[in-house]
């Protein structure tokens, strides 16, 4: 009776201490009742482990997780390259920890699989698709077809000449089937087309709507991507095809126009499930007008009930458009303002995802340091888009978003 009235009390003395420790650690204003809870930490248990916020990364065993934080309501992923899966690393420890959907951010382009005509390079998607048939994750394919990051083979024979529209079909079925039957049942997702709209109106001029145009002489020049889609759709009857653009959530006439375009393919019986919304916001996004273009692309939802659209790629760069700035300074204020747009565009999403229209968010990477955005389109920028810091440290963003998904549980 007398030892156990004695480990009693040195255990209560081990909780104070560890309490008191962490409290020396720290400011009061960091032992709100919401931090224990936003952590991981049973609600109740006093001896759960306290967590500083300002000094946790991604991979810490205390670090909450973002896919699991939202799992009510969508999949949370990342765009990342083979080299992120080396188990063991930290890198490794944050994708399986933090995500649940994955895509490579280069590896699965046109140029990276079928550089050659007679050559696939399928290593980097498998790698991927392993990694996620061990620890239950989903993959999507991005991209299919593209104006950029396409070998020119596709569009040349070997004088140098164009070749017909006859030879580019038959070129874009053999690279479509090829690729999605090798994946079939592997790869959820496949943005099926990227990019086709231009910047100034209507498709993009580029070298599959110059060649291909109108192929069956139906009045409309968007055949490629009826016949990708068809194809993608006989190759894996069950895969998720995705068209997806940038600049949906901001330019009203690109979202009527991609309105419209699919309506007419749905109407035709194309295979299209969903529109991708690339969505690389900066701080001052309007949210409002993010909602409104997404109301007008999911109107399609009148033609196929089960349409979807999907958050292919977010990031939230630290700089508009005009500005050419290389570095920005992080007061107090701009990053309030950062988190509070984070968490706007996810009450958002949110909403989405309770009406049945959106089940996936994917990031363009997944820590400030490895972003498209330190590079384009100033170079030599010091960028912080996304919601880890560049030494893997959780950002208050993070946390916002960590704090929106309990408050909304
Ligand atoms: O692999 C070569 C390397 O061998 C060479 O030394 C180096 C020198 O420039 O280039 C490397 O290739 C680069 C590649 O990324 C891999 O890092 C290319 O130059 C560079 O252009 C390429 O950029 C990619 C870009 O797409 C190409 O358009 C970005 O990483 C990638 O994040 C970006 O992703 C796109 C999405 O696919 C579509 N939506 C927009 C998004 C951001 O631009």
């Amino acid at each position: 009776m007398k030892m156990k009235q004695l480990l009693s009390a040195l255990l209560a003395f081990a909780v104070l201490f560890s309490v008191m420790t962490a409290c020396g650690n720290t400011s009061t204003d960091e032992l709100s009742s919401g931090e224990g809870t936003a952590s991981g930490e049973t609600a109740g248990d006093d001896t759960a482990t306290y967590v500083n916020r300002d000094n946790v990364y991604a991979y810490d065993e205390e670090a909450p997780s973002l896919y699991e934080a939202f799992s009510q309501w969508f999949k949370v992923g990342t765009a990342m390259n083979p080299s992120d899966l080396v188990e063991g690393t930290e890198e490794f420890e944050i994708l399986v920890k933090q995500y649940n959907i994955f895509t490579l951010e280069n590896g699965s382009k046109p140029d990276a699989m079928h550089p050659s005509e007679d050559v696939y390079n399928f290593t980097q998607l498998e790698q991927l698709v392993e990694f996620a048939n061990e620890y239950d994750k989903s993959v999507r394919g991005h991209t299919l077809v593209w104006h950029s990051q396409c070998p020119d083979w596709f569009f040349y024979d070997d004088d140098g000449n164009t070749v017909s529209a006859d030879v580019l079909v038959e070129r874009l079925i053999e690279h479509v089937t090829t690729i999605v039957s090798h994946f079939k049942g592997e790869v959820d997702v496949w943005d099926v087309v990227n990019e086709v709209l231009g910047d100034s109106g209507g498709l993009r001029d580029s070298m599959w709507y110059q060649i291909i145009g109108d192929y069956d002489g139906d009045g409309d020049s968007y055949d490629y991507i009826e016949i990708a889609f068809t194809a993608a759709h006989e190759a894996d009857p069950d895969a998720r095809l995705i068209i997806n653009d940038y600049s949906l959530e901001s330019s009203e006439s690109k979202a009527i126009t991609m309105y419209m375009m699919v309506k007419s393919m749905l109407e035709e019986g194309i295979p299209i499930d969903g529109i991708g919304l690339q969505m690389h916001v900066d701080y001052t996004v309007d949210v409002d007008t993010v909602r409104s273009n997404i109301e007008i692309l999911l109107k399609l939802r009148n033609i196929d009930p089960d349409f979807v659209i999907e958050i292919t790629e977010l990031d939230m760069s630290c700089f508009t458009w005009s500005d050419t700035s290389t570095e920005v300074e992080l007061t107090d204020e701009f990053v309030e303002q950062f988190d509070t747009k984070y968490t706007e565009l996810f009450e958002l999403f949110i909403e989405l995802a309770e009406e049945g229209t959106l089940d996936s968010v994917v990031f363009w990477g997944y820590n400030d340091g490895a972003t498209w955005l330190n590079s384009y389109p100033v170079s030599g920028r010091t960028n912080h888009p996304l919601l880890i810091d560049s030494d893997y440290k959780l950002k208050s963003a993070y946390w916002s978003l960590i704090d929106l998904a309990e408050s909304k549980s």
